[in-house]
């Protein structure tokens, strides 16, 4: 069907079995892995599937519980990441906050002076935690960037050695993609000519990297091209792969060894860690194929959307998972209530401009390019 002739098959009721969703979608009969939603990192399962999932796999026969986060899926889990992050350990945490505060801390030990980006989850989400837990001294740098510049980073470096009192830098940590950019990445050239320049003087580095396995993508750089120029590295868990929450700490034996004692010091000692990751496993060694044919399909849709005249698309300059959309002439909100009964979940719109922050995830495999098209032109059309 050619684009212009399938843009006039619309109408609401001629779209729900393209999704394979009846119009109660949003009800307690809706099935079950069938919507597909443009907010989130990953799939995000309804407590119904994750359920059903976390069945599945806890009942395998070769499947065994942690204690206290220790041996069993976590230990697994913990050596796949390890082996795909090329380096020689992973430890779980439970949250990403947790696990960048004790690999900077860790990395950081007397030398308190943590170089930062302005712009970083862990300047500005993560309660000053690094100052307050464990005496750090955040620098921000480049504000309102996503990249790490080696002359900002010199000019720290230097500055720092210059003061009367001696305060030396210990670590650099580099968030990419960045999530107060729209999820852009940190330039790689800048990133090697830090890490080089880092090693130089002795300053530990450490990669804020919650999700990491969308750089590859974008970057031409496979996962331990980056991870090679770090000494420690950060994933979530529950971003990308799906899990109810957790993250991985991976680096060295040496560092890594030992390390579970300051995850229970904190508190993050999980009795039994398995309900919160065992689904993960299950979606890493996909993860990155999937993401690749889930941005194929978004670039079909986007083509598709193009040609109903209402929607335009704006894309972000080093950009990852995120693309903007916007609906001329729609009121946002009722057009996400119209697609939402159909299985298809919409970010909220702009307060100001209207425009659509949209995540590109695997959901979107569960459908087409044309049934989503179809969806969204229709709720558009009221
Ligand atoms: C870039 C980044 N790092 C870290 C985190 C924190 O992860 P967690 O919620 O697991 O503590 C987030 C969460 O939104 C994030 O976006």
């Amino acid at each position: 069907m050619d684009r212009r002739h399938f843009l006039a098959a619309t109408g609401l009721a001629a779209v729900s079995p393209a999704l394979g969703h009846a119009a109660a979608a949003a009800s307690a009969e809706a099935p079950l892995f069938s919507s597909v939603n443009f907010y989130s990192d990953g799939v995000d399962y309804t407590p119904a599937e994750y359920a059903t999932r976390l069945h599945a796999v806890a009942t395998r026969e070769d499947f065994a519980a942690d204690y206290y986060s220790l041996g069993g899926a976590v230990e697994s889990l913990e050596k796949k990441f390890a082996a795909l992050l090329g380096k020689e350990a992973a430890m779980f945490v439970p949250t990403g906050t947790l696990a960048n505060h004790l690999a900077i801390r860790k990395l950081a030990g007397t030398d308190q002076r943590v170089l930062v980006q302005a712009e970083s989850h862990y300047f500005n989400d993560s309660g000053d935690g690094a100052q307050a837990l464990s005496g750090l001294t955040l620098v921000p740098m480049g504000l309102g960037q996503a990249d790490v510049t080696l002359d900002e980073v010199k000019a720290w470096v230097e500055r720092t050695a210059g003061g009367r009192v001696k305060t030396p830098v210990g670590v650099i940590s580099i968030e990419s993609p960045v999530r107060r950019r729209d999820h852009a990445m940190a330039d790689f050239g800048e990133m090697q000519r830090v890490s080089a320049y880092a090693r130089e003087q002795g300053i530990r580095l450490h990669l804020y990297g919650a999700r990491l396995f969308n750089l590859p993508l974008h970057s031409g750089k496979s996962l331990t091209d980056i991870t090679a120029l770090f000494d420690t590295v950060y994933v979530s868990l529950w971003k990308h792969f799906n899990g109810a929450s957790g993250a991985i700490l991976a680096g060295d034996a040496a560092f890594i060894e030992g390390l579970f004692h300051q995850r229970r010091l904190f508190g993050g000692a999980l009795p039994y860690a398995w309900p919160q990751m065992a689904l993960v496993a299950g979606h890493v060694d996909g993860y990155q194929d999937e993401y690749a044919r889930a941005w194929r399909d978004t670039e079909a849709l986007m083509a598709l959307l193009a040609g109903d005249g209402r929607f335009t698309f704006t894309r972000v300059p080093q950009g990852t998972s995120r693309y903007f959309m916007a609906v001329k002439g729609v009121d946002a909100v009722a057009m996400a209530g119209r697609a939402r009964a159909h299985g298809v979940l919409l970010p909220a719109p702009h307060p100001v401009t209207g425009a659509l922050a949209m995540q590109v995830n695997p959901s979107v495999l569960r459908s087409t390019p044309e049934a989503l098209a179809r969806v969204l032109v229709a709720a558009a059309s009221g």
